[in-house]
């Protein structure tokens, strides 16, 4: 069970304040629904978790320690598409994080452990529903099963924490219903702690355990660069009434389909 905590976190860009004044403490085993206006920081924000940002002040923890400087296995992500290797076969896929971790200290996986690390993809795949479709390449497979393939890339290398920028937004409704089903079951199956960008309110409530809305509180354009988005919602999925998460979805829904940039 993996606790992250995030204190006073601020982002700027030549000059540009993008986030500022981001505190969360996150709860064990939460899954976390980040919505807010285009351009408001939501992917620096996962950029930022993952290592593939650093903060310009302020600090996040996971289980209490700093985050190591680079990307690492404890960090999964999948973004809304792209992020499968079009060469690899669905098995040579998955399996492909699992060589390059191992080749660190191994170079390629031999013999038993090799066997062994297969049958980790195989398992993996049988999860998510793809294990029939394990010799086919990226290109011959439907968006939904990309993204399927996405996932069960990220999960192999078991994450504690996994990060999900629109991970479904390119998905037909039905498929993205079933999609949500899996993760819904992946997430109660793993101890794993999610943080999910979306745009799609009734996605948001439907997965989440907490709901964050980041949004800028100064708007005025001479304002824009010296004043970033901070948490303007925070609210606890998992323990709303249907009332109140009927209040909230209302409250939030205008400030979401507004962009940033306006
Ligand atoms: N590497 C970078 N260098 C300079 N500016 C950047 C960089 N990355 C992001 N930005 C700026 O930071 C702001 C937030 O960008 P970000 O991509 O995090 O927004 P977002 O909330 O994910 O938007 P969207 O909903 O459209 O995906 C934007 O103004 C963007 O131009
Ligand atoms: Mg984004």
């Amino acid at each position: 069970m993996t606790q992250v905590s995030v204190v006073n976190l601020w982002k700027e860009f030549e000059g540009q304040v993008v986030i500022e004044r981001v505190n969360l403490e996150v709860a064990p085993h939460s899954f976390i629904s980040i919505v807010g206006p285009s351009g408001c920081g939501k992917s620096t924000f996962l950029r930022m978790l993952l290592s593939q940002e650093a903060p310009t002040r302020g600090a996040i923890r996971i289980d209490g320690k700093s985050l190591p400087a680079e990307p690492t296995e404890q960090r999964g992500v999948v973004f809304q598409r792209y992020s499968v290797f079009p060469h690899l076969t669905v098995l040579e896929n998955v399996a492909f994080g699992l060589e390059v971790a191992a080749s660190r200290l191994l170079g390629r996986l031999f013999g038993a452990r090799r066997r062994a690390a297969f049958e980790g993809c195989r398992g993996i795949l049988e999860e998510v529903g793809l294990d029939a479709a394990r010799d086919k390449y990226p290109a011959q497979l439907s968006g939904g099963m990309q993204q399927r393939l996405a996932i069960a890339q990220a999960l192999i290398k078991k994450p504690k924490v996994l990060l999900l920028d629109e991970p479904f937004g390119a998905l037909d409704p039905g498929i993205r219903n079933d999609i949500h089903q899996l993760m819904l079951r992946l997430f109660d199956e793993t101890g794993m702690t999610v943080f999910m960008v979306t745009h799609d309110l009734r996605e948001a409530f439907k997965l989440g355990t907490r709901l964050i809305a980041f949004d800028r509180y100064r708007t005025r354009p001479e304002e824009r660069e010296l004043y970033g988005a901070t948490v303007t919602f925070d609210i606890p999925l998992d323990r709303a009434t249907a009332g109140e998460r009927r209040q909230a979805m209302d409250e939030i829904a205008p400030r979401v389909s507004a962009s940033a940039d306006l």
